[in-house]
């Protein structure tokens, strides 16, 4: 039996599931992993937050700092987003020793290299499966089930707002302003859309895939990238007339000249695997060299398939820990094969 202590930042919609979920699962984590999994620090901006998600209230602070200094805490869970001070929060865990898990696809997009350096040189981990297609299992897929193959094609749905306009637009020849504002209500959209519409998310998760897939260093602005606000009904339509659908992808080709990885609306034939993915799901079709074509489907948002990667991510450093392994950064997804040098349009 090891303790594993976690310290989570950010208690909203994802955070809020963690926490839950680590309560529902305690038990079965322990029977079937000998892990006693305590959210021994929990950081919210109000107290109500917390309390919402059944953080108890010796354990609830407003200052992420007391979460990444405590030294009980062995692993720090970032789930507030953006750069800052999810920057610091990361910087400073790794200060003291503590590795990090996040989802923050923005922060990642841009900096993982930097991220990664600083983590391997304290001697822990960053792991960030929530942060690309959310309950669905790339992250870890491509960092070692998939490691035995040269990575071809990366080609994702990884924008659930997006894809859940398109299908409505496809099904209904609904308006795309209404469908946006349900799918803001329904709590798929970024606070800010444009991250979704104009493709800024889809192309955060896009570099982190392809460097992971790779095993090179794409950056978000690396990442072409072309949003749907110009997509109309009847661009729909024609597409469906010649037997195609729209979707909004995230593709990335690792090809002999060059790493080519781009974000915008594309023309999938209706009987691809891809262009049945409908609604606010995801969906991320691989091609390796030796196992061929994969594909991958799940929720891409939400608060409990999101809280079900960040758990795995959490288990899987508990696991290490528990085994007593220092567990010494186990990969070098960034930067061990190519240089990334951009396909020649
Ligand atoms: N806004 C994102 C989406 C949330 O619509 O997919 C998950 O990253």
């Amino acid at each position: 039996l090891r303790t594993v202590n976690v310290g989570l930042i950010g208690l909203g919609t994802v955070g809020g599931g963690v926490a839950r979920l680590i309560k529902s699962h305690h038990d079965e984590y322990l029977a079937a992993y000998g892990i006693d999994l305590k959210l021994t620090r929990a950081c919210a901006l109000a107290w109500e937050q917390a309390e919402a998600a059944g953080i108890e209230r010796e354990a609830f602070t407003s200052d992420w700092h007391d979460v990444v200094t405590d030294p009980a805490v062995d692993i720090v869970v970032e789930l507030i987003g953006g750069e800052h001070p999810a920057t610091e929060i990361f910087t400073t865990a790794f200060e003291n020793g503590k590795h990090v898990v996040s989802a923050n696809k923005a922060l990642l997009g841009r900096h993982v290299e930097t991220l990664a350096e600083k983590a391997r040189a304290c001697g822990v981990q960053i792991k960030c499966e929530a942060s690309c297609g959310g309950g669905i299992p790339i992250v870890s897929t491509l960092e070692h089930d998939l490691v035995g193959n040269k990575i071809l094609t990366i080609a994702g749905i990884l924008n659930g707002t997006t894809n859940y306009i398109l299908s409505r637009m496809d099904a209904e020849g609904a308006d795309y302003a209404d469908v946006l504002a349900d799918a803001q209500a329904k709590g798929y959209a970024e606070a800010d859309p444009s991250a979704d519409v104009d493709g800024f998310d889809a192309a955060s998760k896009t570099a982190i895939l392809a460097s992971i897939g790779f095993g090179t260093r794409v950056t978000t602005d690396d990442v072409y990238q072309q949003g749907i606000r110009t997509i109309g009904a009847e661009d729909i339509a024609q597409a469906r007339e010649l037997g195609y659908t729209i979707k909004l992808l995230g593709i990335a080709r690792n090809t002999d000249a060059g790493v080519d990885v781009r974000v915008h609306p594309t023309l999938i034939p209706a009987d691809h695997m891809l262009a049945k993915v409908n609604g606010a799901m995801n969906a991320v079709y691989v091609v390796g060299d030796a196992v061929g074509e994969t594909m991958f489907y799940g929720a891409g948002a939400g608060s409990f398939p999101t809280a079900s990667a960040v758990v795995g991510d959490i288990l899987s450093l508990s696991e290490q820990i528990s085994r007593g392994v220092v567990p010494l950064p186990e990969i070098e997804p960034y930067g061990h094969n190519l240089a990334f040098k951009p396909m020649d349009e």
